[in-house]
């Protein structure tokens, strides 16, 4: 726990005005279940919005419906245009069987950029993951929080405006997540919109401007943070928070 305490940072609050994200009447069947059932959002485009809810509400759906990479079967989802090409980091890493820095320089490849640009951004990159001294080793001998660091490096490499995390720390230890939870709160500090899924309560108390409640495909709530964990509006989130199993 101390080591969450002595991050220097402090949490970007969402300006309202600036477009983001509009999800409307969002449905998602599989195999005739309603998996998320009439989503209506409206998030600002910058600040850290947590997804939160329990096992199977639909949050990874939602994401990767954010993301473009599952099409609704009904509703849709706009984003800004500043937002468009978003990055995506998942709750379990797939590197490339090479060393850090190769990672990145693959990513900044295929994000276009050309070898001298690539050149200097890597040591950016490595230095914002914490990753220098780690440049040369294996992706895949690095510890779980060291492939995450790297896989959040890769994810900022082609300078995202929209940063989709899924349960990026959700098997990590506490240190480890400290420094995913830092790298993603200077990214949205430098005006990156963030939409991170989490199950953990306290992981969104620290890094979220707004939270989503989600349950059972529904987003039931809505609200800032801190309204939100002080006084939630739907009997599911406050279940949840209380701790009781909702079913
Ligand atoms: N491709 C799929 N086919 C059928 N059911 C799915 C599929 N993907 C997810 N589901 C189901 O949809 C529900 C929501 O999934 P998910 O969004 O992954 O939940 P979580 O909130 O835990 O991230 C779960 O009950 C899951 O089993
Ligand atoms: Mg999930």
């Amino acid at each position: 726990m101390a080591e969450r305490r002595v991050i220097p940072l402090s949490r970007p609050e969402p300006r309202g005005a600036e477009p983001g994200i509009a999800v409307q009447g969002l449905h998602l069947s599989r195999g005739g279940r309603a998996l998320l059932r009439g989503v209506d959002l409206a998030l600002s485009g910058t600040g850290i919005t947590a997804l939160l809810g329990p096992n199977g509400a639909g949050k990874s759906l939602l994401l990767r419906a954010i993301a473009g990479i599952i099409p609704p079967d009904a509703g849709e989802v706009s984003l800004a245009p500043r937002l468009l090409r978003p990055a995506l980091v998942f709750q379990k890493p797939v590197l490339l069987r090479r060393s850090a820095r190769a990672n990145l320089a693959h990513a900044l490849k295929l994000a276009g950029l050309p070898r001298a640009a690539r050149a200097t951004r890597i040591p950016k990159l490595l230095e914002q993951c914490d990753l220098t001294a780690l440049a040369d080793s294996p992706a895949r001998k690095l510890s779980g929080g060291e492939q995450q660091r790297l896989a959040l490096a890769r994810a900022l490499a082609a300078d995202p405006a929209l940063l989709l995390l899924d349960e990026p720390t959700a098997s990590l230890d506490p240190k480890a997540t400290a420094a995913i939870e830092a790298i993603t709160l200077r990214a949205a500090g430098r005006g990156v919109k963030v939409v991170l899924v989490t199950h953990d309560r306290a992981q969104a108390e620290r890094l979220a401007g707004d939270v989503v409640f989600l349950h059972e495909g529904r987003a039931v709530e809505h609200a800032p943070a801190p309204r939100f964990f002080a006084n939630p509006a739907s009997p599911e989130a406050r279940a949840y928070l209380e701790g009781r199993l909702i079913l």
